[in-house]
């Protein structure tokens, strides 16, 4: 539980630590390279410790050597190696081990992956992640909860990977992972052009795959015979930068974010600006002082280059307070509005319709007794605990733990009056397997 004082201004300067939604395919993609890879600028995460724990049941040696560096190694001997099994009470928690995937199949011919089931941020279907395997010629079938895939062999070919909400991030990693040892040439069609699947392809390149393409919707893959080891640096996590400047903003406060690559966050900052946050653009930092009034606004969270759903709570808690009314629609979660009724308790207005939410800026939010449903929902009740008036506290912060490294030492740092509190809510992570798997026909580990 995280209680907030609100009203200190940030002050200082921060820095964003490395990108959970590269590092976490990126670590899934180690399946498929034999030797020693060392990562670089990883960070302290549930999540990344959650993957560690995949990867250790699928066999892997996995040793953090230091802060920020993880060594990733497949088991020598195919003997010892556990079953490919990605079991329920891991996928469940953490939606992100589905990124196992496309390397299991690829280095291992098999992969037995529990479907992720329900999400607080709306419908997560997985079909487009198994139509772009089942092209590259894996035969797939749902057995008791379970992907069970198999594959003597993969072959390149043209997929259209486009669904219904447009691209998919850790379907195109998937694919573009398996494709890199499948025979011949794959083409994606509708590959999703986020800056962490552009990570992901040049971690893969470093390690000796032929891509072309990447930061487009069209990505042409050559297969390799084998991919070799290598030593990477993970990119900064985009998500948390804009969180600062979202945070520094409603405080009215003056933060440095070091540690950024500010072109990943183009359509945000174009964004700020037209909402009265001035932001000074450096090559590898970003300033954001001397705000007066946040005007109110309209904005659509998209796929890159738009803004970020991941941003979108974020952003709609500090149009909570600007002068006017505003228009927050998701058109990649469209059902990504749970935290609003929480923002309400603080007493934002707020309004949902369809796809979208409807906000009447207010002159003070207050402090309230909130509980966090996702990890943007918990950064978005930060944002509004710090700009209210009064005490809040904010529950269920487990969330918090999946995706954002050190928050309340970093706000505290900044002059937030922030304390963490046991949560009475926060649940035990379980990584063992549950029943379902052997139900699902799958062997038992060795
Ligand atoms: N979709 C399908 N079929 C699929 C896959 C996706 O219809 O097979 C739909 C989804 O339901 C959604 C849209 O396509 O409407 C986009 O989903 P996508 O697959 O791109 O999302 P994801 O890969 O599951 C990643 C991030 C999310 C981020 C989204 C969108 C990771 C580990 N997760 O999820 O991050 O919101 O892309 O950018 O990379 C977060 O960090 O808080 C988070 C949720």
């Amino acid at each position: 539980m995280l209680k907030i004082q609100g009203g200190n201004a940030l002050r200082g300067s921060v820095q964003v630590s490395g990108a959970k939604n590269a590092a976490l395919p990126i670590m899934a993609a180690c399946l498929a390279v034999p030797g020693k890879t060392v990562l670089h600028n990883l960070p302290e995460l549930r999540d990344i410790t959650s993957m560690s724990d995949l990867l250790g049941q699928l066999g892997m040696s996995v040793t953090r050597t230091g802060t920020g560096q993880l060594i990733l190694e497949p088991s020598r001997s195919r003997q010892l190696m556990a079953d490919s099994v990605a079991d329920y009470e891991l996928v469940r928690k953490m939606r992100a081990s589905v990124c196992v995937l496309g390397p299991l199949l690829a280095s291992r011919g098999e992969a037995f992956v529990s479907l992720p089931g329900g999400c607080n941020i709306g419908h997560r279907p997985i079909d487009l992640h198994l139509k772009g395997l089942a092209a590259l010629g894996a035969e797939i079938e749902i057995r008791n909860g379970y992907v069970i895939a198999k594959a003597t062999k993969l072959t390149g070919t043209r997929i259209f990977l486009g669904g219904a909400m447009g691209s998919t991030v850790t379907g195109t990693c998937n694919i573009l992972t398996a494709a890199t040892l499948a025979t011949g040439r794959t083409i994606i069609e509708s590959a999703a052009c986020e800056p962490e699947v552009v990570d992901l392809g040049n971690f893969l390149i470093a390690c000796g795959a032929k891509i072309e393409g990447l930061g487009t919707p069209c990505i042409t893959i050559d297969g390799v015979e084998q991919l070799q080891p290598v030593e990477y640096e993970i990119i900064p996590d985009r998500i948390e930068a804009a969180t600062w400047l979202i945070a520094t903003a409603v405080t009215r406060g003056d933060v440095t974010i070091e540690n950024v690559i500010p072109e990943h966050l183009s359509a945000f900052l174009d964004k700020l600006t037209q909402l009265g946050v001035q932001c000074q653009i450096n090559s590898h930092s970003i300033r954001v002082a001397g705000v007066t009034e946040i005007q109110a606004g309209d904005i659509v969270a998209l796929a890159y280059p738009g803004i970020p759903t991941d941003i979108q709570a974020q952003l709609t808690a500090m149009l909570c307070l600007a002068n006017g009314m505003s228009v927050v629609t998701d058109r990649v979660f469209p059902e990504r509005f749970m935290y609003a009724s929480e923002l309400v308790r603080m007493g934002a207005k707020i309004r949902r319709e369809a796809n979208s939410v409807i906000i009447q800026g207010v002159d003070q939010l207050n402090g309230a007794s909130v509980m966090a449903s996702d990890l943007r929902a918990s950064a978005a009740l930060v944002i509004a605990a710090l700009a209210a008036e009064g005490e809040t506290t904010i529950r269920r912060i487990y969330h918090l733990d999946r995706g954002y490294e050190k928050l309340a030492e970093k706000l505290s740092a900044l002059g937030a009056d922030v304390q963490r509190l046991q949560d009475p809510h926060s649940p035990v992570v379980s990584s063992l397997p549950g029943p379902h798997w052997q139900q699902a026909g799958i062997r038992e580990p060795k």
